[in-house]
């Protein structure tokens, strides 16, 4: 009952299930993944589609023919699996010319170059059929306060977007932006932190409907918010444009957890409220298999991200269909706030006049029913109905 299939369209980055486990404080635990073997792997295990940087796929400083060649091998591959590509992005944080970032590096010539590099990457996501192209700004940011000016920091990024949409526009692409906020990690603060950060920046781009957010879940919780009440506003704003599931436990370093680790209950709000409201982009994993695992343990991993997200929905959709939780919502008056405020045609002044209205302490002694209808999402959550 739980086993995906790619109508799920579940999608994994390759430096998820490729990454080698080299963190700040050790070296890799695990030998390079070839690209080939984790399409053919994921497609095994259910998944519709794999998404890569430039570099995941294709290591910096290849020559053009060693780039084709890579391409004509992976083309075949996709081919044969009948995996997809829907999404690609670009690596602005790994070579060093990256340290100051990429888009808002002091140094002009190195934004020059970033530029480039993501224009080149936007031509082979058109290739491959991607449609959405996440713009993740790790390395745009800063550790201390004279080093950066933000307001030019954000003017230069600005720059960025609206030459990269002209581009895709005037080449006639059918892909869209979504940008994907952090707090921090690398940079000790990093530009567009959070979900709200990015959906106002958007606004401020001359091609905005080109724009969404990609947001992570762990991101956000590092910064201490609520996931699910992010995604909602990224929803109300049109803008949800791609995720990146995860699990993280708390405020503290991104953990990349296999998604369902972490925080529980977030992850059954966030499903709860993807499948209601429709979400139809891809379900897309960012998470990094820990560095203990081997190989079967990475693949383990994957598996679990896409049977934990089926686990979750099927809780969801029975707290849903389950008439207590309906009869409970009603005592909530949750459906009531989907009710304008004021009457059709009444205005302002109306209120205002009304006469015989309860009074505050009257309406005060109402008691909200919230925490039975949460037991019942726990009950739910937990099988224990
Ligand atoms: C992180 C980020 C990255 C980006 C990815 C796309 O965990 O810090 O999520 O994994 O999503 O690099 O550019
Ligand atoms: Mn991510
Ligand atoms: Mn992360
Ligand atoms: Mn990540």
């Amino acid at each position: 009952a739980f086993s995906p299939t790619p109508a799920d369209r579940f999608s994994f980055g390759l430096w998820t299930v490729g990454w080698l486990g080299k963190d700040q404080f050790g070296d890799p635990t695990r030998s390079p993944l070839d690209p080939v073997e984790a399409l053919e792997r994921l497609a095994d295990l259910g998944a519709w589609g794999l998404t890569f940087h430039d570099d995941d796929l294709i290591p910096f400083g290849s020559s053009d023919a060693e780039r084709e060649a890579i391409l004509a091998r992976f083309r075949k591959a996709l081919e044969s699996t009948g995996m997809t590509v829907p999404m690609i992005t670009t690596n602005l944080f790994t070579h060093p010319v990256f340290k100051d970032g990429g888009f808002t590096a002091n140094d002009r010539e190195v934004r020059r170059y970033a530029i480039r590099k993501v224009a080149r990457n936007l031509d082979l996501a058109a290739e491959l059929g991607a449609k959405t192209f996440v713009a993740w700004g790790g390395r745009e940011g800063a550790e201390s306060g004279a080093a950066k000016d933000v307001r030019n920091a954000l003017d230069r990024m600005k720059e960025a977007f609206d030459l990269l949409a002209e581009y895709v526009l005037e080449q006639g692409y059918d892909i869209r932006f979504a940008i994907e906020p952090k707090p921090n990690e690398p940079r000790g603060d990093i530009l567009l932190p959070t979900v709200g950060h990015a959906l106002s920046f958007i606004e401020r781009l001359e091609h905005p409907e080109l724009f969404g957010v990609n947001p992570e879940v762990g991101h956000e919780q590092m910064a201490g918010l609520n996931f699910t009440h992010g995604i909602s506003q990224a929803l109300w704003a049109g803008k949800l444009f791609h995720i990146d599931l995860n699990g993280q436990n708390s405020i503290k370093y991104d953990q990349d957890l296999r998604f369902g680790n972490g925080d529980l209950r977030q992850a059954f709000w966030l499903v709860d409220l993807l499948e209601r409201a429709g979400y139809a982009g891809p379900r897309h994993f960012d998470f990094k298999p820990p560095r203990t695992e081997d190989y079967d343990g990475v693949w383990a991993s994957a598996a679990g991200c896409m049977r934990n997200y089926l686990i979750l929905k099927e809780r969801a959709a029975a707290f849903r269909a389950d008439p207590e939780v309906q009869e409970a919502l009603r005592v909530a008056k949750v459906d009531e706030l989907a009710q304008p405020t004021l009457g059709a045609g009444e205005t302002l002044a109306d209120l205002r006049n009304q006469q015989d209205t309860p009074t505050a302490d009257e309406l005060a002694e109402r008691g909200c029913a919230f925490e039975r209808l949460d037991q019942l999402a726990m009950d739910h959550l937990l099988a224990a109905r």
